[in-house]
Order: structure tokens, then sequence, then C-alpha cells
């Protein structure tokens, strides 16, 4: 993110935008490098074996993945603040010493993790190693100061709004974050109960991705569709609120899809068949939003004999689209396809969830992340229309490319596992081992292995176009 051209109202808020888009691009980097490392782990069993053990390094690269969507949604709400309220950020100073905090601790943590990989759990561990709980594994002295950044990070939110302009998709996200923060703490006590943990750790993974994070890329598309292709803002956040609305009536009951087969009450089937199958819709609704906006525009444009798009940084406007596609695929039909108890029941806990998983995290949030980074990339570089270059048409198709050809492998071998593990053979122990045994599920690994090396290869694409594309602009279309 080079030479600096952020000057005048809201700069420090941007500076400091760009230092949360850094760390949250490295760490992106650091996730698939881990992705790789389990990925041979499962065609080559003794791939690093006792020096990186398949447990560990899996839960780098999916603690990683929410680290870096953490970072990068900060970073953009920092990014929007000074555009949408009219002021620099209130409290910016104190905003630059938690990220500080926060990188230093995830830096510990992560050293942590690769230092002591094995050893027995105990009280201690869980405050000082790893809390064992899939995704926020954060050892708890770590959880303290992320709840301190985050308290801080939305004090500084919620003080700038109220100071400054006010605007619908401000407003969305100061409640939003209230919420998304709030939902942390239901991860970080502890029982020794696993169905109770289970069951509290729900309200942290499901209601963020599935409510708080979803509302907050509703926000994302609405800023940047405004800012890319000047849609009317009246629109957007009329369908800002549409989206809020249902996004939180089907996403917060829709939790009873979790609540199958975990030893909660039995009346969860129908209420997370009937509100999880609700929860496409309002990803209906988010494409129909980015469609109906870009076609309204365009339809303008071409009234007043405009052909020349007059869209103003087409990176992170092809990074916003492939969020309406991914969204809707990834977490609406994925999702949905797994999503009823009697197909639940044969589908839960293999490949097929993490083909869901892989593509939803992807499509819904990875995708307009980098879009926001594009548009930071221009603002610090002062870039008045930003094309595409080269290397950005090859990191957008490889990693889209690369996602997709993963998310077939694995569904594939979901299904593999389905049948064989699951249909036939009654999901017994050995029926488990069989579901693996078989050609088609091998060689779905074989390609999952590779579509990551396709998808890593964008990425080095992308992380050389955010370098280059502000000092050198040779741009392609
Ligand atoms: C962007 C939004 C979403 C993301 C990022 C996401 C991600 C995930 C992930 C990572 C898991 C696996 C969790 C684990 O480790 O056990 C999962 C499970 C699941 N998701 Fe989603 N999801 C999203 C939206 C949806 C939607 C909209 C539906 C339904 C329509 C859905 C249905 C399910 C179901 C039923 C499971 C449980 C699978 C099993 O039986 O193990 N998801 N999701
Ligand atoms: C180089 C590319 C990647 C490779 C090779 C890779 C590989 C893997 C592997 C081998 C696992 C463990 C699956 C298991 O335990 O059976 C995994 C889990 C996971 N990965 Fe990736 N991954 C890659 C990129 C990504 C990306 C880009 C995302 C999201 C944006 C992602 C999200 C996840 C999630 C959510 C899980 C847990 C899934 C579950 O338990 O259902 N991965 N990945
Ligand atoms: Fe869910």
């Amino acid at each position: 993110m080079a030479s600096n051209h952020l000057t005048g109202i809201g700069a420090e808020s941007k500076q400091l935008a760009t230092w949360y888009f850094t760390f949250a691009a490295i760490i992106f980097g650091a996730q698939l490098l881990f992705g790789l490392v389990i990925a041979t782990q499962y065609v080559m069993p003794g791939f690093l074996f006792e020096i990186l053990d398949f447990s560990v390094a899996r839960m780098l690269h999916i603690n990683a993945l929410i680290v870096w969507m953490v970072f990068a949604m900060f970073g953009s709400v920092y990014w929007l603040l000074p555009d949408e309220t009219g002021i620099e950020t209130v409290g910016i100073k104190i905003g630059k010493l938690l990220y500080w905090v926060f990188v230093v601790a995830i830096v510990i943590v992560i050293l942590v993790y690769l230092f002591i990989q094995v050893g027995p759990a105990t009280e201690m561990s869980i405050w000082f190693i790893h809390e064992g709980r899939e995704y926020i594994e954060a050892p708890r002295w770590a959880d303290f100061g992320i709840v301190v950044v985050a308290l801080g990070f939305v004090a500084n939110l919620w003080f700038t709004g109220m100071k400054g302009k006010n605007s619908g998709i401000v407003t969305v996200l100061m409640a939003d974050m209230i919420a998304f923060a709030g939902l942390y703490l239901a991860g970080m006590f502890f029982t020794d109960n696993i169905s109770v943990d289970q069951y509290w750790w729900w309200w942290v993974i499901h209601l963020w991705v599935e409510a708080t994070w979803e509302v907050f890329v509703g926000a994302l598309a609405a800023y940047g569709l405004i800012r890319m292709i000047g849609a009317s803002r009246q629109v957007v956040e009329m369908w800002l609120w549409i989206e809020v609305a249902m996004l939180f009536g089907s996403g917060i009951l829709g939790m009873g899809h979790h609540y199958f087969w975990i030893g909660t009450p039995e009346y969860w089937w129908e209420i997370g068949a009937l509100f999880s199958a609700l929860e496409p819709l309002p990803l209906v609704a988010m494409f129909i939003h980015v469609m109906y906006d870009w076609g309204k525009q365009q339809g303008k444009l071409e009234a007043q004999g405009i052909t020349d798009s007059t869209i103003n940084n087409k990176p992170a406007f092809v990074w916003f689209w492939m969020n309406a596609f991914g969204n809707f695929l990834g977490a609406g039909v994925w999702g949905f396809f797994h999503t009823l108890p009697q197909i639940n029941l044969y589908t839960h806990g293999t490949q097929f969830t993490s083909a869901h998983g892989h593509l939803a995290f992807f499509g819904a949030y990875a995708t307009i992340l980098i879009g926001m980074m594009y548009l930071a990339i221009q603002g610090t570089n002062g870039i008045k229309v930003m094309k595409n270059t080269k290397a950005s048409i090859w990191a957008v198709s490889l990693l889209v490319g690369g996602m997709m050809g993963m998310t077939v492998a694995l569904t594939i071998a979901g299904y593999v596992q389905v049948i064989v593990s699951r249909a036939q053979m009654g999901a017994t122990w050995a029926a488990y081992f069989d579901g693996q045994a078989g050609m088609w599920f091998a060689q779905a690994m074989d390609w999952r292995l590779f579509m990551g090396g396709v998808m890593f290869l964008g990425f080095a694409l992308l992380i050389k176009d955010f370098l280059t594309t502000g000092k050198n602009p040779v741009h392609v279309r």
C-alpha cells in the first residue's frame, strides 16, 4: 500500500485501516499455507510428522481464517467511517494503540501453538495455550486482550457515529458491532459438559457467520456500491434495512440446524428445519440488491448515451460481484443442501460440511473483504479510476476457480461418505474408514490439494497486484 495520498479529514482513520488490511493479508497467506499442509497430510499422512501435526496445522488454518477476516472487518470500518460521517474517527490514537495490542497478542498465540503442540489439557492450558473451541481457540489470556480491543473498537465506532453525520450504513454497523463483540463472550466461559459447551459455542460461530457478519456484509455492499458506481444512497439503504430484518429473522432461530444431534431437545429439529431453510432468502435479496443497483446505474448511463463504463474501481467491483454470487452459492445453496434434519442425518460431519464451509467463508466474506482492500489501495494511492491489471484478473480467476474446484472435489468426497459410510454401512466405526478408502474419495483429496495450489498462486498474484497497481499502473481494461 505504497505511496501515501491520505490527507484531509479521516486520514488517520484510513491509515489505521491500511494497517489492519496489511496484517489481514499476511494472515490470509498463512491460512492458505497451513491449508496446503493439511491437504498434503490428507494424501501423504507422514508429511511433517511430529514437526507440524495435522491437528495443530488445522487449528492454525481455521483460526487464521477468523483472525484475518476480523482484522479486515475492523479495517473496513476504519476505512469507511470518515466517508460516512464526514469527520475523523474519535479516539483514533487509542485505536492505533489497540491495533498493536491485537497484533502482538495474535503473534504470541500463533507462536505458542507452533512451539507447544502436544501435552495434557489442564486449567493451565486453557489459560495459556488454547481453549479447544474450534475457530476461536485463543487461550483465555488472549481472550481478555481481544475483549479489550473489541470494546475500544466499538467505542470508537459509536462515538464517531454519534458525533458525525448520521447515515443508515453507520447506524446498522453500530448496532451490528455490539452484537458481534458481545457474542464473543458466549465462547469464553468453561463448562465440563460437552453439550452445554457446544450449545454456547454455536452462539458465537453460527450467530457470527449467519447473522452479524452477514449484516456487516450488507453494510459493506451498500457502501461499496455508493463509492464504486455512485448508486443511490436511498435505494441501497432501503435494501440494507430489508436485509437486516430478514437476516435476523431467519438467522437467529436458524441456529437450530446445529442443535440436531448434540443432546439438545428434539423440538430443535422443527425449528432448525424451518428457520434455516429460510436463510437463503436474504442472500437472494442481497444478490438482487447488487444486480439491481448495477443494472439501474447502467440503464441510466445508456439512456445518456454513455456506453463506456463509469465504474471507478474495476478490481474492487469484480470482487463485490463475486461476493454476490459467492454468498448466494456457498451459504445459500450449499448451506440449504444439508440444512434439513432428514438430510443432515446423513451429511453431518462429512466432507460435505467442509465443502460448504469453504465456499461459504470464501464467497460471503473473503471476496468482499478483498474488494474493500482494493478500495483502500485506490484511496491510499490517490487513483481516480482504477482499472484491472493482468495480475488482478489472474488473481481473481485463480482464487475463485481454485475455490470452486476445491468445493466440487469436497462435495464429491462428501457424497462418497454419505453413501458408503452412512447409507450403506450405517455409520459404524468401520464404515467411517471404508468411506475414506474408496477411489473417488482419494481422488477428490488429490484434486483438493491441486486446487489449493491454484488458489495459492492466485493469492501470490493478488499480493503482487496490491503492491504494484498503485505505483506502476499498467492497466489493461
Ligand atoms: C456465510 C455464511 C455461512 C458460513 C461462513 C458458514 C460456514 C459453515 C461452517 C464453517 C460450518 C462447519 C462448522 C463446523 O466446523 O462444524 C457450517 C456448518 C453448517 N452450515 Fe453453514 N455457513 C454459512 C451459512 C449457512 C446457511 C445460510 C445455511 C443454511 C441454509 C447453513 C447450513 C449449515 C449447516 C446445516 C451446518 C452443519 C453441517 C453439519 O452437519 O456438520 N450455513 N457452516
Ligand atoms: C490453499 C487453499 C486451502 C486448502 C488446501 C485448504 C484445506 C483444508 C483442509 C485440509 C481442511 C481440514 C478438513 C478436515 O478436517 O477434514 C480445511 C478446513 C477448513 N478450511 Fe480450508 N483450505 C484452503 C483454503 C481455505 C479458505 C480460503 C477458506 C475460507 C475462506 C478455508 C476455510 C476452511 C474452513 C472453514 C475449514 C473447516 C471446515 C470444517 O470443519 O467443516 N480454507 N481446509
Ligand atoms: Fe449455522
